[in-house]
């Protein structure tokens, strides 16, 4: 399955890229940047990084640095950290972003992959929107479009009401749900209950000592944040369930319904599900031993 991922790392979008390099489903064409948990240069540095250390030779293509219509955005730095891998400060600059901005290699890489590029969207929508914009035929050139986002049927994480990526950017979340491509949205609903705890990271330290050892290492951060904010043993695995649920749908329960974004307001990035819009599958309940078990298994044969 070719996979493009458009990610903000962040802590777990690093998890979730580790866990698309080890599964031998995925042929990772590459990685698109966006601004959220971390500056869109900082997110490109740490693709560039965490692809490095995976021994990938893969292009970065840099995208969005705010979102729609806005010239500022915060980044998540007590969540991910001040340079988006936790404790890590000293992220050395390696390779350079590819010549395309995120949007136009997503809708060169939709064109030249007709119909089999799936792409897993963990930050963000920003680049999507774009993408969408830039070229009607996008979202019907892929083959789906994987979203780690929303809070359906469930509370939020960045308010009450909504999940960090979309409140991010509520335009361009509503500007993708009024005409999506064929479309899963996993969200908080399945990845709060996901969670991976410090043991957890310590067995996939044994078992992989260099990627393991790095992603326990920077993620102490985010399972103090969980801890200190909302009392949890564990991190929230989201952007790795996205990725998983790119292949293994089987292990999620999904209804079918439009969606619209609330887009200002308390209650801005709010996904609420409205049967007046083109039908997305929203993921509802998910096999959390089994994608857990997935992952650690997956990213434990890295080195
Ligand atoms: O709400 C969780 C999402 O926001 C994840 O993608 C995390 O990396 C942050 O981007
Ligand atoms: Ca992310």
């Amino acid at each position: 399955m070719k996979l493009i991922i458009d990610t903000d790392p962040g802590i777990d979008d690093a998890m979730a890229i580790a866990y698309a390099a080890a599964a031998s489903e995925f042929n990772l064409i590459g990685l698109t940047t966006v601004f959220g948990n971390t500056h869109v240069h900082q997110s490109s540095r740490n693709a560039r990084f965490l692809l490095d250390k995976l021994g990938l030779d893969l292009p970065v293509a840099e995208g969005a640095s705010y979102p729609l219509g806005a010239d500022t955005h915060a980044p998540s730095e007590h969540v991910h950290g001040p340079e988006g891998f936790g404790d890590l400060t000293e992220i050395p600059e390696i390779g350079q972003n590819h010549a395309l901005p995120a949007a136009e290699f997503l809708v060169e890489m939709a064109r030249t992959h007709k119909g089999e590029l799936v792409v897993c969207a963990v930050g963000p929508l920003t680049n999507i929107a774009n993408a969408m914009r830039l070229d009607p035929e996008f979202a019907d050139n892929l083959r789906q479009l994987v979203i780690m986002g929303g809070a359906v049927y469930c509370p939020g994480n960045i308010t009450q009401h909504a999940e960090a990526n979309i409140y991010h950017d509520a335009l361009a979340a509503e500007e993708v749900f009024s005409t999506p491509p064929n479309t899963v949205l996993v969200g908080l609903d399945v990845t709060l209950k996901t969670l991976y705890e410090t043991a957890d990271f310590e067995a996939l330290a044994q078992r992989s000592p260099d990627m393991g050892s790095f992603l326990r290492d920077i993620s102490r951060f985010y399972l103090k944040f969980y801890k200190e904010i909302g009392g949890l043993e564990g991190c929230g695995l989201h952007d790795s369930t996205a990725v998983i649920a790119c292949s293994h749908q089987a292990m999620f329960n999904m209804v079918e319904t439009g969606l619209r974004v609330v887009t200002d307001g308390d209650m801005m990035g709010a996904t609420q599900p409205d049967p007046e819009r083109p039908t997305i599958r929203v993921c509802c309940d998910v096999d959390e031993a089994g994608v857990v078990r997935l992952f650690t298994d997956r990213v434990a044969s890295l080195p």
